[in-house]
């Protein structure tokens, strides 16, 4: 089978109606999003929940979506999404975000066609500074200790084909979209320190990484594993045209579904 895997979407409804329909018409059925998604923020009507519920009641095809969730994710909204569903068991290792549409837990893994992917979502803000707390900012955008234990714990554990995060290793040289400061804290970031650690701790090397927030497509090989930025949509810096990759299970391999 074939997986989308999309960068950034920030929120930007329309963008996520192209991809999904996109999705619908080139018979995909798995989109992954690295972060960012940008859905459920306070004070405003949700676009992005509203296209998935109508999508859901009308029985529309299209593709379900997972994210990892990244820096400029509603992570009160998740935790009560959580708190809300485990009470009704629905899911151990996944939250409902919306219709269609799951958040897979900081450290959880979910397989498709054999193939293991682990999901690791967050890092910092470089703009934290300038945003509120509960309002456009959450704590919880970095992974704590413990996340960070349980990561390399289940990592060791599950051996996992596929790592799925917002942020890269150090060692992965991030290589920004133009417009993004190359210097915006990213040698210091906490999260980007602590991938290093655990993947240099590890003895198992997973065969492909899948990364967002630094909004490129670049694609870099370090330690056995094949690291790929997903972009971001909308596009903002190249050629109208949408960004992200297609992933076949059956092969490993990556190519451009959108050029
Ligand atoms: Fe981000």
């Amino acid at each position: 089978m074939k997986i989308l895997i999309v960068g950034d979407t920030h929120g930007n409804v329309s963008t996520i109606a192209y991809i999904d329909q996109w999705c619908a018409n080139h018979g995909i059925d798995v989109v992954f999003q690295v972060g960012d998604f940008g859905i459920h923020w306070p004070g405003q009507t949700c676009r992005v929940h509203q296209f998935f519920h109508k999508k859901a009641r009308k029985e529309r095809p299209g593709p379900t979506w997972y994210t990892c969730g990244g820096n400029h994710d509603n992570y009160v909204k998740l935790e009560a999404l959580n708190a809300s569903q485990e009470k009704r068991n629905v899911f151990s290792n996944l939250i409902e975000y919306t219709d269609g549409c799951y958040y897979v837990k900081r450290t959880e893994s979910i397989s498709f066609d054999g193939m293991s992917f682990l999901f690791f979502g967050g890092t910092e803000s470089t703009d934290a500074a300038y945003r509120t707390p509960g309002l456009n900012w959450w704590a919880a955008e970095t992974p704590t200790e413990e996340e960070f234990q349980l990561l390399f714990d289940n990592w060791e554990k599950h051996k996992p084909d596929v790592i799925i995060s917002h942020e890269a290793p150090t060692s992965v040289r991030p290589d920004r979209a133009p417009g993004l400061n190359p210097h915006s804290g990213y040698r210091t970031n906490h999260t980007s320190h602590h991938l290093q650690r655990v993947m240099e701790l590890t003895d198992h090397q997973p065969t492909l990484w899948f990364y967002g927030h630094h909004h490129s497509l670049i694609q870099q090989d370090h330690y056995g594993t094949r690291f790929q930025c997903c972009g971001i949509n909308p596009p903002q810096w190249t050629a109208e045209k949408f960004e992200g990759v297609l992933l076949d299970t059956e092969t490993g391999l990556i190519s451009s579904p959108f050029e």
